[in-house]
């Protein structure tokens, strides 16, 4: 029988120990996270596994490798598919990507859109990235588009590289567009049409760390800030803020905002969909 009394009052000190240990083994810094979120999920998953203690826990994860994943999983951490919220996609399609598209048509470096898909997971966003842009762009050859995909987490970028996806992964995306960009493989798999795989650049990077990526027409970071301190948040926005070009859309989850009214105007609130503010 499992003390949950136990658990429930399990030093701070010794979840922080846990936390440290999970972010070694999967290179993602747990502890820049928010803790009451992180220290919840550690409670559960020990009441799931009959642990009472931090070495209990540490030392059932070393036995059971794939209790990482499943504490992982229990955050929802790398949960994606294609077109996530299609909404926000098409509202972009129809009122953003037609008005950059059109300012760079008619300026002196027409022709590359950059779009930074910050914390892509496996891939599914960016890949969803370079098919709304390809649609977007199919009367216009002499543009060219560049993705860069990034995420603190290996294992998801090396999946987002293999680009192998299931039909679960689709559900909100459009049958023709399955059909157009990809090819059943093998155990009801699809593999990523090449023509979209290479616009695609994956990349390790760390958003809470690492220097932001700059010149971008597109960003959008989605689903990752909520995990984030406010004050990590407001930085971030200030690295997406350097990151943009002039006039440059960000685009975040539903759930999430931009707090700094000075960096970015609300182009469209209900999409949370940002546009730079030149300064
Ligand atoms: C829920 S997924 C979001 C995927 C996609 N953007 C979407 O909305 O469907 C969150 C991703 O954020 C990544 N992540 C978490 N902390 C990060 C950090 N500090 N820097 C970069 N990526 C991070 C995780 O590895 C995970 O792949």
């Amino acid at each position: 029988m499992v003390d949950y009394k136990a658990i429930k009052n399990i030093p701070q000190e010794e979840l922080i120990r846990i936390l440290r240990f999970i972010s070694e083994q999967k290179s993602i810094d747990l502890c820049s996270y928010r803790q009451n979120f992180c220290f919840r999920h550690i409670r559960s998953r020990m009441q799931e596994t009959g642990c009472l203690t931090a070495s209990d826990y540490i030392r059932y994860i070393k036995e059971n490798k794939e209790e990482l994943d499943h504490f992982i999983d229990s955050l929802s951490i790398n949960v994606t598919h294609f077109f996530r919220d299609k909404e926000v996609f098409e509202a972009f399609a129809k009122n953003a990507l037609v008005e950059l598209i059109q300012k760079k048509d008619s300026v002196a470096d027409r022709g590359v859109i950059r779009v930074w898909s910050a914390a892509c997971a496996t891939g599914q966003e960016p890949y969803s990235l370079a098919i709304l842009l390809t649609e977007a762009l199919q009367k216009k050859p002499n543009f060219l588009i560049k993705i860069l995909a990034t995420d603190v987490d290996n294992d998801a970028l090396e999946a987002a590289q293999k680009g192998f996806y299931e039909e679960r992964d689709f559900r909100e995306m459009d049958k023709k567009l399955l059909e157009k960009y990809f090819e059943p493989v093998y155990n009801g798999k699809y593999s990523v049409h090449p023509q979209i795989r290479n616009l695609v650049k994956f990349e390790r990077h760390n958003l809470i760390t690492d220097p932001p990526f700059k010149h971008m027409d597109i960003i959008f970071c989605r689903n990752v800030m909520i995990y984030f301190s406010r004050q990590q948040q407001d930085e971030l926005i200030k690295k997406f803020y350097e990151g943009l070009n002039s006039g440059g859309f960000l685009v975040l989850a539903k759930v999430e905002m931009v707090w700094n009214k000075d960096l970015f105007k609300i182009y469209d609130l209900n999409n949370k969909i940002y546009q730079k503010i030149n300064q």
